[in-house]
């Protein structure tokens, strides 16, 4: 039997090589519009949200993530003239907005690693949505290069941050991001986006349990009254390395109850539809929710999943089209730029992928033994992006 503390580490399959066939077919798909003029895929879900990795590459070895056993000095990244150029990039994006995309968020791996990344930032910032608006234009980052780039970040266009932080003890967090790299500096880097004005920020902690949840409270406290909002996301069994076993989930109905002991919270409506996270505010004395104190988030893949009104795609380095972060291949869109000038035919593929589309993973494994989703051939979260 195994032990149940022991992380199963399985052989690496190198999903990435394998695409999706796209038929001839697609290139004549017909787009169909809902009630709203959008495009949507077979659960009426439309196409809201674009996450773009720049890198496959990390400088953090975030166990949950990036496993150092895996992750080691001979891993094969993708070479460089696989990567989508900045030109690729904006001109995929540009199709995607002309489909529906409201929001764009770079991703990794870790973004700031990708040279000259404010260049490709200028760029997307000039996409207008389908109604005439600036696209909200965000970033993903472990936070260790922003206090030296937020404000060229800025500069270009950007317009808030999200930071990866999993908690306030410095040992811990080393431990957590496996590199030794010190927590001090990452909250250099968030008063720096601060100062910048990449704001509403945003810190993203992965909770796991015996590990990081006696970090909850101090995290919480720390950041209300901030302006920052801190989520508390549920340890999920993305990619098909970190050995994930549902005893090292803790559910955001327990974080919820923790915080709520010492620091009331009230529930908040969603802000937009097929938002990741549940939102609860900070209360005043009458139990009213109290905005000076700002919120939380949970995002609860594992225990509540949100595949109802997912509305996200993501564009993997290599410009590979993901329809589910827990899907094990892409369609390969690259190759269709590559062989065009026009783009016609990469209008019609996304119309013809996104049409088709069926995923919604997280709700399948709930109803699935709790410990289904291990070890599954499945892509990395470090080379899809979160
Ligand atoms: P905001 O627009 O700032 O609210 O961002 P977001 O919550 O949409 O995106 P973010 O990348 O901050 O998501 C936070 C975390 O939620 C990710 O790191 C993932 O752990 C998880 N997550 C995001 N999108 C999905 C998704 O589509 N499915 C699942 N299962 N988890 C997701
Ligand atoms: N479970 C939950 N979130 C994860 N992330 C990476 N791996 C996991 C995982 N196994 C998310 C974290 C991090 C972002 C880059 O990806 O939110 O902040
Ligand atoms: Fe890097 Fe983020 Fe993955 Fe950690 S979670 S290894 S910081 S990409
Ligand atoms: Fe969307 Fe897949 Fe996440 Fe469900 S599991 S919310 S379908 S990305």
């Amino acid at each position: 039997m195994t032990d149940r503390n022991t992380p199963i580490v399985i052989p690496l399959i190198d999903q990435r090589l394998a695409s999706l066939p796209i038929p001839a077919s697609a290139f004549s798909t017909a787009i169909r519009l809902d009630a709203n003029d959008l495009l949507v895929d077979t659960r009426q879900r439309p196409l809201r949200d674009l996450r773009i990795s720049v890198t496959d590459r990390c400088n953090f070895r975030c166990n949950y993530c990036m496993p150092k056993e895996i992750f080691d000095k001979d891993y094969a990244y993708l070479p460089h003239s696989d990567l989508l150029s900045f030109e690729e990039i904006t001109r995929m994006a540009k199709v995607f907005v002309a489909h529906g995309v409201q929001k764009i968020r770079l991703t990794g791996g870790e973004p700031l690693l990708r040279k000259n990344i404010e260049r490709l930032i200028e760029q997307l910032s000039e996409l207008r949505t389908l109604d005439g608006r600036p696209l909200d234009l965000t970033l993903t980052t472990n936070g260790s290069l922003l206090a030296r780039k937020a404000h060229a970040l800025k500069a270009a266009g950007l317009q808030r941050v999200t930071v990866s932080l999993d908690g306030l003890d410095d040992a811990v967090f080393r431990s957590m991001n496996d590199v030794d790299f010190p927590v001090s500096a990452v909250l250099a880097g968030i008063e720096a986006a601060q100062a910048a004005g990449l704001g509403p920020i945003k810190i993203n902690m992965v909770v796991k349990r015996g590990t990081n949840e006696h970090e909850i409270l101090p995290m919480a406290r720390r950041f209300m009254g901030s302006g920052i909002v801190l989520r508390f996301i549920e340890y999920m069994d993305v990619g098909a390395t970190n050995g994930w076993r549902m005893n090292e989930v803790l559910p955001s109905a327990e974080v919820v109850k923790l915080i709520h002991a010492e620091l009331p919270l009230v529930q908040l409506d969603p802000t937009q539809p097929g938002e990741t996270a549940e939102r609860w505010g900070f209360a005043n004395a009458a139990g009213q929710h109290d905005p000076a104190k700002g919120e939380i988030g949970v995002i609860s893949s594992v225990t509540q999943a949100f595949c109802g009104d997912c509305n996200r795609a993501r564009l993997s380095t290599e410009g590979k089209l993901f329809l589910c972060l827990f899907a094990a291949q892409g369609y390969d869109l690259r190759s269709i730029i590559r062989a065009n000038d026009s783009d016609t035919d990469l209008s019609a593929a996304i119309t013809h992928i996104w049409q088709g589309r069926t995923d919604r993973y997280s709700e399948l494994r709930s109803a699935l033994a709790p410990d289904a989703g291990a070890g599954v051939r499945r892509v990395e979260m470090s080379y899809i992006g979160g």
